[in-house]
Order: structure tokens, then C-alpha cells, then sequence
């Protein structure tokens, strides 16, 4: 749509000093003539040159989005037009290549499968580089992370003794019968959590944990993030799964702060491996016709000033190194030893890698029935 919009604008002006050429053409002499042509092209040029601008499809929210564009374009003179969608953004960008110069996304397995299907182009810039760790960006470019998220252990503050937790494989102890939510596994938050799983212990040992891990669930899994919080208060369960923006972001709402209030975040594997974490990301597109201003964006978006507003507004970790974290996520896990001001060993393993078992994450959790 942005593209026609585009196209339209082009044509446009180019009849407009066509005609003119024509008219004034009929009444003068030769040199008047080619006088008028010149001109007539010198005032075309400025005209078939837009002005610097770049495509966003967006599947990060406008609220989030907005404060960073209209940053983004004060400081770098590019304008920025933006579509927003819920999800689905593989198959848009299948369908309208050359029409979205950046992606704007949330999940390393949406990530994967829109780099694997070749939709993306490889970037190499050395301020991403230097903004962005290595274990946050696909070893070829073709993506790179812009914020990040840990997928932690809920608990209930009445229920739960913080001596009982540990790690996302103690989940599976029989001790947790019948105490666990999660949201569906098939949600990407949690294809992701179990790929990390089979990157660590392989398929099969990750399988016989997700059937451990249903064996415990209190319910049939059901809602979202927030859904699973909201059932701790309510006594249904002791235990969940869940992103750690949605706790700062439950307690900044009149309605949930409650359900917010009664649960605490345990930041799993700290003696190990660290916390699986998730992140949002950004990739400049296979058929980016703005390419040079598509990679300005994402360089933006991984410097001090998005970074800082990224982690204020909405409660991520910055994926840029010594960008503070929200007062609210500081205070994460202020129980548990060896986390101080919010910090805790975070998983540094590839993303790439743990994307690329999102197939074998769904082929068993097929296998293990896990929904039903
Ligand atoms: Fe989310």
C-alpha cells in the first residue's frame, strides 16, 4: 500500500512538468526551447528524488512504537511510515515484497522461520554490532534483537517457599503436582522455552520433561501471561510460566496490581546455564527498497535513547549494555539470592540455535498431547 502510495506521488509529478514542457514548447524558438527543457528537467530532478523514508511492518504495538519514530525521525530526517499488525507478518511480507523496507517483531521463533523462509538480507553495520551482543544477533545478520525478555518462574508470595525453586527441570518434579499453570505450549513464548530446552538436553530428554511438566499443570492450559498470575490470586495454581515485562506491566494497571502483588518472579537456572530469555527484534527485509534507511532505523532502535525508552515505558531489558533498567524490573526477584537491582545470569546461548528447534519443540509437544 505504502509502496503504491509512493508510486502515485512519482507519476504525478512527472505529468505535471511534462505538460508544461509541451505547452511553452509550441510558441518559442530553439534556444528558448532547449532553455525550457533544461529547466523543465532541472525542476523535475528535485522532484523524483523523495525525501528519505522507510516502510515499518510492526508487530510491536503503535503505543510502544510511536515515541520511538517520532524520535527517530527528528533526529535522522527519515520518515517513517508504519502498518501495524497483530501477527502474520510471513505471510504479508510474502505476498507485498518491496512494500516493507524493516520488521519490527516480537519472538526468536517468528524470527527464525521469517529468516529461513529467505524473506530477510543480511546487515552488517558496526553500530548494531557494537550496541547489540553477539548471542542477540543471527550469526549471518539477517536479524537483530532490540530488547530483551526473560521467560521466568511465577509463584505465589503465600504458597510457595523460594527453597523450592530452582530450575525450569525441577517444573517436572512430582513435588509440583497438580501446582502449575501455563499458557497454551504452542504459544511462541513457549515453543521458545522448550527449544531452549531441546538445545540443552536434546529431544528426547526434553520430551520426557514436557511430559513431566503436564503431568504437574493444575489445569488445562488456557490464557495468556497475565491469565496465569491472575489464577495464583485466585488459589488455582502455585506455580506458572511467564514474561517478566507483564509482571511491571500488570502492577502499573488499577485491575491486575492485585494479582501482580501476590506473586513473585523467580529467575530459574541461576547455577547453570541462566534464564531463557526471549526478545523483540528487527530485520531489514529481502526486497527493502530503503535499504540504507531501514538499517539507520535499527541502529537507532539499538542505541542509548530507544534502548533507555524501551526499558521505561515497557518494562524489557535493554539488549545494550549498561542501559538502566525500569525501577519496576530492578525490583524483580529482590528475594533471591544472588540477584541484586534485578540482575541475574541470563542464558547466552545463541538464539539462532534455540530458534532453530521451534519444528521439534511443536513435534513434541504433539507427542505429549501437551494442550488436550
Ligand atoms: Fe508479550
Amino acid at each position: 500500500m505504502i509502496l503504491n502510495e509512493r508510486t502515485l506521488l512519482f507519476e504525478r509529478s512527472f505529468k505535471i512538468d511534462f505538460k508544461i514542457i509541451i505547452y511553452t514548447g509550441g510558441k518559442l524558438n530553439l534556444m528558448n526551447k532547449l532553455l525550457t527543457l533544461t529547466l523543465g528537467c532541472l525542476l523535475l530532478i528535485p522532484q523524483l528524488v523523495p525525501a528519505a523514508e522507510v516502510n515499518i511492518l510492526s508487530e510491536r504495538q503503535e503505543f510502544l512504537l510511536r515515541p520511538f519514530l517520532k524520535a527517530f525521525e527528528e533526529n535522522t530526517g527519515i520518515k517513517a511510515n508504519v502498518v501495524y499488525l497483530k501477527k502474520g507478518s510471513l505471510e504479508r511480507l510474502k505476498q507485498q515484497p518491496g512494500a516493507v523496507d524493516a520488521l519490527l517483531t516480537v519472538d526468536i521463533s517468528n524470527l527464525t522461520a521469517i529468516a529461513e523462509a529467505g524473506l530477510f538480507q543480511p546487515v552488517n553495520s558496526s553500530v548494531i554490532n557494537k550496541n547489540v551482543p553477539s548471542n542477540y544477533r543471527d550469526p549471518k545478520g539477517l536479524w537483530s534483537a532490540l530488547t530483551a525478555r526473560g521467560r521466568v518462574i511465577y509463584y505465589s508470595k503465600d504458597r510457595v517457599k523460594l527453597s523450592e525453586l530452582s530450575t525450569y527441570e525441577a517444573l517436572a518434579d512430582a513435588k509440583f503436582a497438580k501446582r502449575i499453570c501455563t499458557r497454551s505450549g504452542y504459544h511462541k513464548y513457549n515453543v521458545a522455552l522448550i527449544s531452549s530446552m531441546i538445545a540443552e538436553h536434546g529431544v528426547a530428554a526434553a520430551k520426557k520433561w514436557l511430559q513431566g511438566l503436564k503431568n504437574n499443570l493444575a489445569r488445562k492450559p488456557q490464557g495468556n501471561d497475565r491469565g496465569q498470575v491472575k489464577a495464583i490470586y485466585q488459589g488455582q495454581c502455585d506455580v506458572a510460566i511467564g514474561n517478566t515485562y507483564y509482571m511491571g506491566k500488570m502492577l502499573e494497571r488499577d485491575d491486575q496490581r492485585e494479582w501482580a502483588a501476590s506473586v513473585g518472579i523467580f529467575f530459574p537456572n541461576q547455577n547453570d546455564r541462566g534464564t531463557h530469555m526471549n526478545v523483540s527484534g528487527g530485520a531489514v527485509t529481502r526486497d527493502a527498497v530503503n535499504k540504507n534507511e531501514a538499517v539507520r532505523l535499527l541502529e537507532f532502535l539499538s542505541g542509548d535513547l530507544a534502548q533507555y525508552m524501551y526499558a521505561q515505558v515497557n518494562h524489557e531489558y535493554p539488549v545494550k549494555e549498561g542501559v538502566p533498567y525500569s525501577g519496576i524490573v530492578s525490583s524483580f526477584g529482590s528475594s533471591q539470592e544472588g540477584v541484586k537491582k534485578g540482575v541475574f545470569k541470563q542464558d547466552k546461548r545463541n538464539l539462532s540455535e534455540i530458534g532453530s528447534y521451534r519444528k521439534k519443540a511443536i513435534q513434541i509437544l504433539d507427542e505429549v498431547n501437551y494442550d488436550k
